[in-house]
């Protein structure tokens, strides 16, 4: 059975002085999921926010709040963020020695396990770990900033996640550079949740979220 593809706009593009708005005008425009992009300045070259702003936004809405924690270490940081109200937290497969135990500790905080690999990491790193997971992120830009060009082998990798996975019932996100163009790379290579920035939030303000989205949806 294929899967239903999901959007899962990130909120790195967003207007930031009215976060909480942009969170509910874009489900309102129909995403299905809220990517809460965290970076720390060390894992990549970026600031943008801690668990404060997920907690915030925690409120505002039931959908599922999809944490990307390109952190290191990101140990220290798990309870606070599955707290926050995360759903899925997602950690680097390169954040740090031990991704078996980290992954571990998320799921024993009750919360679903995501690993992620940067476009220089092989698919193969995960395989120790695919029984840990409910999903895995695969890259298709360098992490740090929104707005980067989709590197093209990445559909290939989504492949390779893909055989690996086998009939798991484990996501496959992708992640940079997703625009209608790119989207149907992926899915028709096995991704079924698409994360999406400058595409979605294009500084044309809300009246333009539905479109962009139906935009993404319509090409795969
Ligand atoms: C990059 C982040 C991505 C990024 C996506 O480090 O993980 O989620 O915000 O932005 P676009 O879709 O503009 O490439
Ligand atoms: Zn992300």
């Amino acid at each position: 059975m294929s899967k239903q593809t999901l959007i899962a706009p990130s909120i790195l593009a967003a207007d930031f002085s009215k976060i909480g708005q942009e969170v509910t005008d874009v489900l309102a425009a129909g995403a299905d999921w809220v990517h809460l992009d965290v970076m720390d300045g060390h894992f990549v070259p970026n600031i943008s926010f801690g668990p404060i702003i997920i907690e915030k936004l925690r409120p505002l809405t039931d959908a599922v709040f999809d944490t990307h924690l390109m952190i290191a270490p990101c140990d220290p940081y798990l309870e606070a963020f599955a707290k926050a109200g995360s759903d899925f937290i997602t950690i680097h497969a390169e954040a740090g020695p031990h991704m078996h135990r980290s992954l571990q500790a998320i799921r024993a905080l009750g919360k679903k396990a995501g690993i992620a690999i940067n476009p220089g990491t092989p698919v193969s790193a995960l395989e120790h770990v695919i029984d840990l997971v409910d999903l895995i992120l695969i890259m298709s830009v360098n992490p740090g900033f929104g707005g980067q060009k989709y590197i093209q082998e990445s559909g290939h990798k989504v492949k390779q996640a893909a055989s690996l996975i086998g009939d798991r019932n484990i996501h496959i996100e992708v992640d940079g550079g997703i625009t209608p163009q790119t989207a149907p790379l992926v899915t028709s290579a096995g991704a079924d949740v698409l994360v999406a920035g400058s595409a979605i939030y294009d500084g044309k303000g809300a009246e333009s979220y539905a479109n962009n989205i139906s935009a993404i949806r319509a090409a795969v």
